[in-house]
């Protein structure tokens, strides 16, 4: 009886130090990179090298990404898929920061070949002094359905363009930091990694993937002065999510100021306080989770549905 008792007490207190140590780590997670850490000097993190690269940049966080960091002192090559939009972000960049350089290039990263990547992208990469890698092109489902009614060439589609630019980017930028002893990569996956949501199959596994990448190359290259970063954001108001700025759906530009901010502090995030929260909130039991966030899909796809079909009568 006395052994009995001594058991339940040893694994109550376990429960209880567990639980103490997951709501610390939730406040810390809070509190530290959002309200006290001071931010970091990027020039320095970068090693000094002057070049931004950011990809899927003329639209939604990627270019409030660059934008960021050219008022940051960076020169900037956006790689984004349509040339009259790289050209637009240009202009609006340069007429903004009169001090540095802009160079686009043109490429759909549906295009998974090693070829191309080499002659379009790589080539042009390897003559810069490439400071800071942000790995954000991401595509999502415009329709999210269970997986046998989705359409397979987006599946497909978000498979390559979620995992392979993020991978061959990394590895073509990678030698130069590592010869620098120094450069960031900040790599964006999702908030929705975390969960299990039926009609988010393929996007939230694709980012699964970029998630494990990160944990794997931060341990890999822990010793060789580069910052790795994973970005997990919940809700920003973009094109993808199809979502109106809100209390917890940031405007791309203020998500990409906070996230900007935690840059050598965190090395995953989710990129700001208010998903910050959400994601203690995600710390809760998955099913649960993935409960809530299937009713919110849900809720979304009927507004969505309603606003399309009041915009056809409208016509
Ligand atoms: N928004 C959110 O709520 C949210 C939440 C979690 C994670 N994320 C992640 O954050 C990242 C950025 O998302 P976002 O919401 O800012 O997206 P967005 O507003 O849709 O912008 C996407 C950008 O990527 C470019 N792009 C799309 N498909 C491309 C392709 N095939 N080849 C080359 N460029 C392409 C777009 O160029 P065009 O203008 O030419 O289409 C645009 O510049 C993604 O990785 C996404 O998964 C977003």
């Amino acid at each position: 009886m006395v052994c009995c008792q001594n058991t339940l007490n040893t694994v109550a207190y376990f429960t209880l130090t567990y639980i103490g140590y997951r709501i610390s780590r939730g406040i810390y997670n809070i509190v530290y990179p959002y309200l006290l850490a001071s931010p970091r000097n990027l020039h320095k993190l970068a090693g000094e090298a002057t070049w931004a690269v950011v990809t899927g940049s003329t639209d939604g966080i990627g270019k409030e990404y660059a934008f960021e960091l050219a008022r940051k002192g960076f020169n900037i090559l956006l790689i984004s898929r349509t040339q009259t939009k790289l050209d637009s972000v240009k202009e609006e960049i340069l007429k903004e920061c009169k001090n540095i350089e802009v160079e686009t290039i043109a490429y759909n990263f549906t295009n998974a070949s090693l070829d191309d990547y080499k002659n379009k992208i790589i080539s042009i990469i390897e003559k810069k002094d490439v400071g800071i890698l942000v790995n954000n092109v991401g595509l999502a489902s415009s329709n999210p359905e269970m997986l046998h009614k989705a359409d397979m060439q987006e599946s497909a589609d978000i498979v390559v363009i979620n995992m392979l630019p993020v991978t061959i980017l990394t590895s073509a930028i990678l030698p130069q930091m590592v010869k620098r002893n120094s450069g960031i990569i900040v790599n964006i996956s999702s908030g929705a990694s975390h969960l299990t949501v039926p009609q988010l199959a393929v996007y939230s596994s694709s980012k699964v993937y970029i998630n494990h990448f990160c944990n794997t190359l931060r341990n890999g290259y822990a010793k060789s002065g580069i910052t790795i970063q994973t970005l997990y954001p919940a809700y920003v108001s973009t094109n993808l999510s199809q979502v109106k700025v809100s209390l917890f759906a940031l405007h791309p530009k203020a998500y990409a100021q906070s996230a900007i901010k935690t840059i050598g502090i965190s090395e995953d995030t989710t990129g700001c306080i208010q998903h910050q929260i959400q994601a203690v909130v995600y710390s809760l039991p998955q099913q649960f989770m993935t409960y809530f966030a299937q009713k919110t899909l849900e809720k979304k796809q009927i507004l969505l549905k309603l606003e399309r079909e009041k915009a056809e009568k409208e016509q």
